[in-house]
């Protein structure tokens, strides 16, 4: 009988070729299972690697095709037949922080049972399913299919203007029922009983989901004739999974570059509430920026890639199990990183890429040029960072700090008179904030004054969800927002030139 090596959740194990997963795990106290082990409660999930037996009919049930894709089986179910590492449940959810920033709500919910929050971002897509007591019942995520037809909202309208429009919008609502079906598996609910939602997104996102015509946003003057703010139905929207007459609530956006997502950051952050100077950035595929000075909110949108979200990196990956989330340099100049979950790392997330290239900068395997003199530097083994890598960060930090200069030009103030930046994105809580300071990715006079807020879209989002009222102030919000244009702007074309460099 041979021998095998389980890791689970960092600890090394020996176990026989053959035992059933579950069993090994329960004989040493490491897992209990709930329904007896029959493959039916869900509830022995875990995020295994390596050598087991094929996923059984039981969980290609139980479990979500997506979550079978990633690896997620069921413990009660799994064989082993080989060295394999395992990950529970509560080591996952302890690592992956995404949680935003929810506002103080008087609940009062827009759904009478079950209600779902979405995030329809550029790269990824987050749901959240919520009882009516407001009470979290499931998250899921995934990386936004629409990805195919490019990853940025240009190339995507671009590819609709050529006759993909409807397969990018039958992606996104595709995506969206598979998430919904997910968490209402998780919860042990029946998708028939979600009856409300709130859908956020960029103003593209929406165009898409919705099947809206994206041509005029392609061309001057970005003629947003739809701003939302608005309820669709369900089979409108073709998600099959819903009632046909679920109410989707689609909050409003404030033009064709600053969707309903900032909204709902800006709902989240609460930054209209207080007096004094607030910002809030969005670190996404587009940099989104809100200032609001002493009561006038003004919003700016910058296209500055993917490259924080982890996409269009070579080793670049989201916030999940496997990235590196964080690198440091240790006293005798190696790097330290930090991978989530505990095991062997695959790629790199937005997180770890900040750090990586503040860590490169330290010892030099890059100058203030962003010069990298071999092609590569490894990480950790297989993560390496190239100079196209370092390149398309230049451009993207280079493009938020520019955005957030330029709206503190406009209305006259300096970084000094910030009181608080707020950082929304998929960043979670471990944005090493000193280090987005070194590599210029926020104004270095800002970095003491930052709070980190995670998907404030979603937050916001389910904020909305949540409470009317919220829902009322986000349309609001929305109109009294003034947009500052950045295209032909010299403020930002000069900001941008002299941010390209790290100082
Ligand atoms: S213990 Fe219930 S599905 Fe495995």
């Amino acid at each position: 009988m041979k021998t095998c090596k389980v890791l689970y959740n960092g600890i090394s194990y020996e176990a026989e070729e053959g035992e059933n997963l579950g069993a090994f795990l329960r004989e040493r106290g490491l897992q209990i299972f709930i329904c007896g082990g029959h493959g039916k409660c869900g509830k022995c999930r875990l995020l295994c690697r390596g050598d087991l037996s094929s996923p059984t009919d039981r969980e290609k049930t139980v479990l979500s095709k997506e979550e079978l894709g990633s690896g997620v089986r069921l413990a009660c179910q799994a064989y082993i037949t080989g060295d394999c590492e395992i990950i529970s449940d509560d080591q996952i959810k302890a690592e992956i922080k995404v949680d935003g920033n929810m506002p103080d709500i008087n609940l009062s919910p827009a759904y009478e049972k079950y209600g779902i929050a979405v995030d329809i971002g550029t790269t990824t897509v987050a749901l959240r399913l919520y009882n009516k007591n407001g009470v979290i019942l499931s998250e899921q995520s995934a990386y936004n299919t629409q990805r195919a037809y490019g990853g940025d909202v240009v190339t995507r309208m671009e590819a609709a203007l050529k006759g993909d429009g409807e397969k990018i919008t039958e992606a996104i609502r595709k995506l969206l029922c598979e998430l919904t079906s997910a968490a209402s598996k998780d919860a042990g609910i029946s998708a028939n009983d979600i009856d409300g939602a709130v859908m956020t997104g960029n103003t593209v996102m929406l165009y898409f989901l919705t099947g809206t015509d994206t041509e005029p946003l392609t061309h001057a003057p970005f003629d947003a004739k739809r701003l939302f703010g608005e309820a669709v139905t369900a089979k409108s929207i073709g998600l099959d999974v819903l009632q046909a007459d679920t109410k989707i609530y689609l909050p409003p956006c404030i033009s064709a570059f600053v969707g309903a997502d900032i909204t709902c950051a800006v709902i989240s952050s609460q930054i209209y509430k207080n007096g004094g100077i607030a910002v809030l950035t969005d670190i996404g595929t587009n940099g989104e920026t809100v200032l609001n000075h002493n009561g006038s909110l003004y919003a700016c949108s910058t296209a500055a890639g993917p490259a924080f979200e982890g996409a269009g990196i070579s080793c670049g990956m989201s916030g999940s199990v496997s990235a590196i989330d964080r690198v440091r340099v240790l006293p005798d100049g190696a790097l330290d990183v930090h991978v989530i979950g505990g095991v062997k790392p695959a790629g790199i997330c937005g997180s770890g890429i900040v750090d990586a290239v503040a860590s490169l900068l330290q010892t030099g395997a890059i100058d203030e040029t962003g010069y990298m003199e071999d092609e590569e530097t490894v990480i950790s083994p297989p993560v390496v960072i190239t100079q196209a890598d370092i390149r398309a960060v230049q451009l993207a930090k280079s493009a938020i700090h520019a955005g957030i200069k330029t709206l503190l030009s406009h209305a006259k103030i300096k970084c000094d008179d910030v009181d608080t930046l707020y950082i929304a994105g998929g960043f979670g809580s471990y944005l090493d904030v000193k280090n987005a300071g070194k590599i210029g990715l926020i104004p270095n006079g800002l970095t003491e004054r930052v709070k980190v807020l995670g998907n404030a879209s979603l937050t916001g989002a389910s904020a909305v969800l949540l409470s009317k009222e919220l829902a009322k102030t986000a349309k609001e919000l929305a109109k009294s927002v003034k947009t500052v244009e950045l295209a032909a702007n010299p403020v930002f074309a000069d900001e941008y030139m002299k941010n390209m460099m790290f100082e």
